[in-house]
């Protein structure tokens, strides 16, 4: 395990673990939540270059961060070097890292040939980085799997390849394309895309406690871990980790969460986006999980979801 902080560039986070972007949970919330309990960095949920472009406004929400948030990256996902090259030149200010999305295994994405299909076109995929790197002087980063086709293993190549191009970091979430979300995370492939660059490397996958994140760190001689699911009602992992102490209920996170979204959508999205939030939370009360899963499933409006908080989550 290395002993320096983890640094980005010329940017040094405060945490060695790192909340993960997760397109319809990282929301403001959920990332605010992450970062108060010691998470070194945030990241927007993908954003679709071409959308920043064409101006669309949905898209341009998603680069919304909290005040707490810095440094702050924005995922971008694309496969034309020259759209991505605008889309950075229209970053908003308070975006301090570019990540760069080559693992989404969504069919949408990777029938476009992106997200994760880029792994199957390591020149394509440097030249993302060369177009990203060349219109901002702020880092770049890419994220990735460890190839496309089960055992196909490409992440160390793809990360010699996005290192020359001037990626200044890369995760590696351990599985493949082809394994969706199944299956056991590969400690020694991301171990040795750690040895195959010199950047820092960030590894992820199926981090749930304190002990899951030393060991991440131990087998994969990893600069720093990213944690998405383990940490969706449970930020407080941030804090076991950092040492940080934080004196909060889980009620009032998660009412935290909801005025977090209120700002900026309207009722019937926040009921929705709390839906999963609240069954997040449910997941460590054992014994009524499923019903309050079941409960807020239902829930249509703000009155019948506080209704379920006040019920099942003490002040
Ligand atoms: C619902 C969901 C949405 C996700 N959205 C994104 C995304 O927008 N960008 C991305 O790079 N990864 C995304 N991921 C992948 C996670 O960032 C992470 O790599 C993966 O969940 C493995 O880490 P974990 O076991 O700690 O959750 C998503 C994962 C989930 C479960």
């Amino acid at each position: 395990m290395r002993n320096n902080a983890l640094k980005i560039g010329n940017i040094e986070l405060c945490s060695r673990a790192v909340f993960a972007p997760m397109a319809g949970y990282s929301d403001l919330g959920a990332r605010y939540l992450a970062r108060l309990y010691g998470a070194g960095l945030t990241t927007s949920e993908m954003v679709s270059a071409k959308g920043l472009i064409y101006d669309n406004k949905e898209t341009k929400k998603l680069l919304d961060k909290t005040e707490i948030e810095t440094p702050f990256a924005a995922q971008l996902f694309a496969h034309e070097p020259e759209i991505l090259h605008k889309a950075v030149g229209l970053l908003p200010d308070g975006i301090d890292i570019i990540d760069i999305n080559m693992g989404c295994p969504a069919p949408k994405i990777v029938k476009n040939g992106e997200g994760s299909a880029l792994l199957k076109d390591p020149a394509l995929a440097g030249e993302l980085v060369a177009a990203a790197v060349s219109a901002s002087a702020r880092p770049v980063t890419v994220k990735m799997r460890l190839g496309f086709e089960n055992g196909d293993f490409v992440a160390d190549k793809v990360a010699r390849v996005v290192e020359k191009a001037g990626a200044s970091a890369v995760t590696v979430h351990g599985r493949y394309r082809e394994q969706m979300y199944s299956g056991q995370v590969d400690k020694k492939a991301i171990r040795a895309v750690r040895d195959a660059v010199g950047i820092p490397l960030i590894a992820n996958g199926d981090v749930r406690s304190v002990k899951d994140y030393e060991r991440m760190l131990e087998e994969t001689h990893a600069d720093g871990v990213m944690i998405g699911r383990g940490a969706l009602g449970n930020y407080r992992i941030f804090a076991d980790i950092s040492g940080k102490r934080v004196d909060r209920t889980e009620k009032e996170d998660i009412l935290l969460q909801i005025e977090f979204l209120k700002r900026e959508y309207p009722e019937r999205i926040v009921v929705n986006l709390m839906k999963s939030h609240v069954s997040a939370y449910a997941s460590g009360k054992a014994g009524v999980a499923k019903e309050i899963r079941d409960r807020v499933h239902h829930a249509t409006n703000y009155a019948e979801l506080l209704a379920i908080v006040d019920e099942y989550f003490a002040n």
